[in-house]
């Protein structure tokens, strides 16, 4: 029985910090990690490089002393958004991608697009540059079905968008339908996928059998059980086209416990724990370092990290907080519904 794995220090392609009391909050738990993508949708977004600059260094300020994170900036595409400050951002090395929000898709997407014609110059304006678009998925159109609208956007917005430019290198983020799945796997060199912690584990009866839970409420939301089966599929069969993006995303607690509450799995803490036993209930641990270490830094065009980290299986299961303290609330921490034995080696 394999007890003990060594793995290049991951990445998370996706990633929420946050700003502010939450930041301080959230940050030290993603910290183990080497590069992160850092989502830009903060309220006001992070629309310029000055800003992403700014907002890096206060990321940097949050991390504990030592920390192996090193923030990889996006800038939030607008209508408004200028090819010419993208590709400054860019080869300046403020910025390692854009992110397309469809306005009004998740959290704080006010500002996203609304308009795909308007943004074309820009998006060929990155072809060019080989700047990452990582586009989130979902149509917005009211009259689609929520479980429906990555699929559908796949139709009606991403296949054309990439017919258009395809030079632009683009990454979807968090798939969660076996739609995105063959679509990725058929895309070509520039396309990829990540594929978050929390949609290898949960589906939709996480959400809404037996009562309703907020935690388990992200977007896009978990689909049905044949869907998470074709992530773990894709997620652990050592294709170098999907890769870890947990897509943590903290709320409080009063932010999640409402009427309308806010979307977003707070699984910073047990990442990796959970990803190692999904990995080996796969029988699949030897895949599991492509999937976070590898496939993500080379379509980035990076090389991967040179350290490592080791989980050790114990026979007492790992224990995480089942909430952590941000700025005078809570935050709960993604509760997988099993125990976790794979420990975080220090
Ligand atoms: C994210 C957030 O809270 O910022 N929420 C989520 O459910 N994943 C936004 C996003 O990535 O869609
Ligand atoms: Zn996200």
């Amino acid at each position: 029985m394999t007890d003990r794995i060594t793995l290049r220090r991951p990445d998370d392609w996706h990633l929420h910090l946050r700003d502010g009391a939450m930041l301080a909050a959230v940050a030290p738990h993603s910290a183990g990690f080497g590069r992160a993508i850092i989502m830009p949708n903060l309220i006001p977004p992070v629309v310029t490089g000055t800003q992403a600059a700014a907002y890096r260094d206060r990321i940097m300020e949050a991390l504990p002393h030592g920390a192996a994170l090193q923030p990889q900036m996006t800038l939030y595409l607008t209508d408004a958004t200028k090819a010419a400050d993208i590709v400054a951002a860019f080869r300046g090395g403020v910025i390692r991608a854009v992110k397309l929000y469809p306005a009004g898709a998740t959290t704080n997407s006010a500002s996203g697009v609304t308009d795909f014609d308007r943004v074309q110059p820009v998006l060929e304006a990155m072809a060019e540059a080989g700047v990452t678009l990582c586009v989130h998925g979902e149509v917005t159109d009211p009259a689609v079905d929520i479980f429906d609208r990555e699929a559908v956007f796949i139709d009606r917005v991403l296949d054309p968008l990439r017919r258009r430019t395809p030079e632009l290198r683009v990454v979807m983020e968090h798939i969660t339908t076996s739609e995105g799945v063959a679509y990725v796997r058929a895309g070509g060199d520039n396309l990829a996928a990540t594929i978050t912690t929390h949609h290898l584990v949960i589906n939709r009866n996480a959400i809404l059998a037996g009562g309703i839970r907020p935690h388990y409420y992200c977007l896009p939301v978990a689909k049905r059980e044949s869907h998470r089966l074709a992530l773990r599929e894709a997620a652990t069969g050592g294709e170098a086209r999907f890769f870890l993006g947990t897509d943590s995303a903290p709320h409080t607690d009063a932010a999640k416990l409402q009427p309308c509450g806010c979307a977003g799995c707070f699984t910073a803490p047990n990442t990796l724990s959970i990803l190692t036993h999904v990995f080996e209930d796969e029988g699949a641990l030897d895949r599991l370092e492509g999937f976070t270490s590898i496939n993500g830094a080379a379509f980035y065009r990076l090389p991967p990290n040179e350290d490592r980290i080791a989980l050790v299986k114990r026979d007492t299961p790992a224990e995480y907080p089942t909430q952590i303290a941000a700025g005078g609330e809570t935050v709960t921490v993604f509760d997988p519904g099993f125990p976790i034995y794979w420990h975080l080696e220090d």
